[in-house]
């Protein structure tokens, strides 16, 4: 498949809108929450277009079809690093190295702009992101963002079976 990773333009906006509902619904799926889509799953990519420490987005694009949306962050506060968020390919075209393809695409775009350290923050729920980040060198671990469920009554499930310093969390 001939896949061509181009700067996002605004007639990319309703085709990237739509993958960001894709990544929306994917998180609601993976926590069995629906709520986390809500009715407009692809509202957040109006939030994302207008964040002040966008740095640059990203599509990819297969016979003139959008099929990928990549971004990278300014993380605000830390000098020279910089964080993908988000990055979404499209469900049928999954594991033919699109993901990859965008991550390394991104992994020159922060070097050229000088940043130092690339960063990426993954729901450890996310088992295939997750690994896929790892198979591609993001193999150090910075802050750990940890979470107390203030409304548990809502039902929201939390998976055993991870370590940290000798510590036993849930995901
Ligand atoms: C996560 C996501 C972006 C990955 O995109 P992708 O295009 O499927 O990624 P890739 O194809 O590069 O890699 C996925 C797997 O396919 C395999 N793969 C890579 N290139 C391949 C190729 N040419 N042919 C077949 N398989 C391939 C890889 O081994 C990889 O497996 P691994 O991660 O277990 O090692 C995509 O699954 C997605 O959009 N998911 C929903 C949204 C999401 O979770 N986004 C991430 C939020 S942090």
């Amino acid at each position: 498949m001939k896949i061509t990773i181009r700067e996002y333009r605004e007639a990319d906006y309703a085709a990237c809108r739509s993958l960001y509902g894709e990544l929306a619904q994917h998180h609601a799926e993976i926590y069995e929450d629906p709520s986390i889509a809500g009715d407009d799953p692809g509202r957040g990519f109006d939030v994302c277009l207008k964040r002040t420490d966008r740095r640059g987005s990203w599509i990819a694009e297969c016979h003139g079809r959008v099929v990928g949306f990549a971004g990278l962050l300014d993380v605000v506060g830390q000098q020279s690093v910089a964080e993908i968020e988000p990055l979404v390919v499209t469900a049928g075209v999954r594991d033919e190295g699109i993901g990859s393809d965008l991550v390394g695409h991104i992994r020159s775009e922060a070097k050229k702009l000088g940043f130092k350290f690339l960063s990426v923050r993954p729901e450890l729920r996310n088992e295939r992101a997750f690994q896929l980040y790892v198979r591609l060198g993001f193999t150090l671990v910075g802050g750990v963002e940890l979470f107390q469920d203030l409304a548990p009554d809502r039902g929201r499930t939390w998976r055993s079976g991870i370590e940290i310093l000798g510590q036993k969390l849930n995901y």
